[in-house]
């Protein structure tokens, strides 16, 4: 709804506007018209043009009036520029106004006489007349310009005074073509000349200046941050470089157990390879330990896991255990808690798993770039028990660049394939979403429970069927179920031709793909899709420990609003239509947020853009206390990724109890790189670490 509305609202605008354009041409050149017919005939063209005009006004007023409303937000990126755009649009009220003179004209021209006279060409030019017809579209460029970009308050006075003055000019000049000798005229061009310059060159410097003033430096300490913006910590001009801070604890000590023999030990090995998925597509992939995508690691809670990473790829690298708390120092993020592992080079990553359940890993260096070719795998963590565990089935979505175009798979397989498993085996099945956007799944021919999501189990979970089952990008859900003795399919939604048909089978299991199945693909009905806040029991069945008690009346230490917005403009010295904000500021100039050791924290995420953001903290799970008012009436829901959707408010919670310098991001990772990225930042905490062109280290890509 939010999105039809706002489409609805932004197309009126342009409708608006291209009636505007028309009627202000039809103003201008209304006196000169060289017959009394043709002079009537752009007269009602003009009546008929105001009347949609106040159709389209009311309409327009309408639809800003339900955002406000029925959305609580702004309908166009924040309460200022949206009052500006409503007073853009009272521009188009200011049209009514030469109604009463177009009518007047009309009577006028009613005389039948074949040439209009002189006291009606002198209407026809009236400036009361061509004045507000042709202020209009000017009115209305300025909303159009509010609606795409976001200026500063500096900008849209100036952007203000501008309109004004050309509004101003327009109306006077909108005078000419009725009056006048040719000295009259050109003395007018005389005067315009100097007054358009003026508008070109502040036009043409204001650009230039966004353009020269958005390069970022070469070198940053923070990945980027600025100096301004780290309140109570003293800083030099040059960012957090150097690190020469009294007391400050280096993100770098912050590592797990040095010493003791790890439970678990991994080496992963990065290499630059042509693959293939199961279709034939080609993929020119970074491997882990030669398979795309890499290898599942299975670990058991407790376990000290250590992971050696070894770069044989021409380009640098790191691992970032997504949605682990993993201590400060093992988090993987190139220029805040390590430098980039480089060609040739290995790296030692060491801690301790409490959680369990579905996690991944993937680069962060680049990290949209390596993550596409396939620089991820899954972590999985089961319990230390000696139950009997269920048959585990790892499904990654992913959406691979290949020579046939981007193709859908889970894993390295696209299309439809088949697997066995022995009717009467309990599974769980693991989704993780590694792509960028939002993929919805559902499960045919059997009962489930969604057991867990972002790896943190949900509390009584009941049976469910036939849902669409939504996974925002980053974000994991696992399935679980019990094999029935009929045909199961797991699908993407979203592209159809990409599933999984489990076969059962009296023998044996047999996990392993096989494509190319001849096998007809049943098709998955949907009734509805699974909604986590209302699922579950609301007990304390929660592994996030000690913070599972948070609700709506806790007592919050610090409270930070993450406004996501959108705007065009220039971003590292190059221009886009889709610049990406948190709170007004990209990536680079966006102020961290601070916390403390053991504070409670509430985060209000709105969505002000017209494209989800999957938005996602490192190092801790953030409990949902609402969403878009309503509270969640089920299982406590603790996730590390929120979909937060265009037009939605999330109302979260975490508790600071992991130090280091945390990375917060939209995991739509194109949009990370085009400035919605932020960081976390225990107070005390610093890093040595620097990011740029001029270092290896480069988080987002
Ligand atoms: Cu999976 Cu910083 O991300
Ligand atoms: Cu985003």
């Amino acid at each position: 709804m939010f999105v039809f509305l706002f489409i609805a609202h932004a197309s009126i605008g342009g409708l608006m506007f291209g009636g505007g354009l028309l009627g202000a041409v039809l103003a201008l050149r209304l006196a000169d018209r060289p017959s009394q017919g043709r002079m009537l005939r752009n007269v009602r063209i003009c009546l008929w043009l105001l009347l949609s005009q106040s159709v389209l006004l009311t309409l327009a007023l309408l639809t800003g009036l339900w955002f406000f409303i029925g959305y609580r937000v702004a309908p166009l990126q924040g309460w200022f520029v949206a009052a500006m755009v409503e007073v853009g649009l009272l521009y188009a009220a200011v049209d009514q106004a030469c109604v009463p003179r177009l009518f007047a004209l009309r009577r006028r021209l009613d005389s039948g006489a074949a040439v209009p006279d002189r006291a009606a060409r002198a209407a026809a030019a009236d400036p009361g007349l061509v004045g507000p017809l042709t202020a209009v579209p000017i009115g209305l460029g300025a909303v159009a310009y509010l609606m795409t970009m976001r200026p500063a308050p500096l900008q849209s006075a100036l952007f203000a005074a501008l309109t004004l003055l050309s509004a101003a000019v327009v109306r006077w000049a909108g005078t000419w073509p009725g009056r006048g000798s040719s000295a009259a005229f050109t003395a007018r061009r005389l005067r315009i000349g100097p007054l358009a310059t003026v508008l070109v060159l502040a036009v043409g410097g204001w650009t230039a200046w966004s353009w020269q003033s958005s390069k970022l430096p070469s070198s940053t300490g923070m990945a980027g941050m600025g100096p301004n913006s780290m309140a109570g910590m003293a800083m030099s001009g040059e960012g957090m470089a150097g690190m020469a801070m009294p007391g400050a604890t280096s993100v770098a000590t912050l590592a797990g157990p040095g010493d003791g023999a790890p439970d678990a030990s991994f080496e992963l090995t990065v290499r630059e390879q042509a693959t293939m998925l199961a279709s034939g597509a080609r993929v020119n992939a970074l491997t882990v330990n030669d398979t795309m995508p890499g290898p599942t690691l299975v670990v058991h809670q407790g376990d000290l896991v250590q992971v050696r990473l070894v770069d044989a790829a021409a380009v640098p690298v790191t691992l970032h255990w997504h949605g682990l708390n993993v201590p400060g120092g093992e988090d993987g993020v190139p220029g805040v808690t390590q430098d980039a592992v480089a060609p040739g080079g290995s790296f030692a990553y060491r801690f301790r798993v409490d959680q369990v359940g579905t996690f991944w890993y993937h680069s962060h260096q680049d990290a949209t770039t390596q993550i596409a070719r396939g620089l991820f795998g899954a972590v999985v963590v089961l319990p230390r028990s000696a139950a009997p565990q269920p048959l585990d089935v790892v499904l990654a979505s992913h959406l691979w660049p290949t020579d046939r175009g981007d193709r859908f798979a889970f894993g390295p397989a696209d299309g439809s394939g088949t697997r066995a498993v022995a009717a009467g085996t309990p599974v769980r099945l693991r989704i993780i979403n590694t792509d960028d956007k939002t993929e919805t799944f559902a499960l045919g021919g059997t009962d489930y429970r969604v057991a867990a999501l972002d790896g943190t189990d949900l509390a009584g979970p009941t049976a469910v069927r036939d849902l669409s089952l939504s996974v925002p990008a980053g974000g994991r859900m696992d399935l679980t179920f019990t094999m029935p003795s009929t045909p199961v399919v797991f699908q993407s939604l979203d592209h159809r031709g990409t599933s999984v048909l489990v076969k059962p089978t009296s023998g044996t299991s047999d996990t392993s793909d096989t494509p190319d199945t001849p096998d007809r693909i049943p098709a998955v009905a949907v009734r509805g899709s699974f909604d986590p806040l209302h699922y579950g029991v609301p007990a304390a069945g929660s592994t996030a420990g000690s913070t599972s008690a948070v609700t709506a009346s806790s007592h919050f230490d610090e409270t930070y609003h993450v406004d996501l917005d959108q705007r065009m403009g220039f971003y590292d010295g190059r221009f886009s239509p889709n610049l990406y904000l948190i709170n007004g500021a990209l990536a680079g100039a966006a102020p961290p947020f601070v916390v403390h050791t053991g504070d409670l924290v509430k985060l209000v995420f709105t969505n002000r853009t017209v494209e989800s953001h999957p938005f996602h903290l490192h190092g801790h799970h953030m409990v949902v206390l609402s969403k878009n008012g309503s509270t969640p009436t089920g299982s406590p829901v603790w996730l590390d990724t929120l979909d937060v959707k265009p037009g939605d408010t999330w109302t979260v919670a975490f508790r600071a109890d992991n130090p280091g310098i945390w990375m917060f991001h939209c995991h739509n990772l194109p949009h990370a790189a085009m400035g919605m990225m932020s960081m976390i930042v225990y107070e005390g905490v610093s890093t040595p670490f620097r990011s740029g062109p001029a270092t290896h280290n480069d988080p987002a890509g």
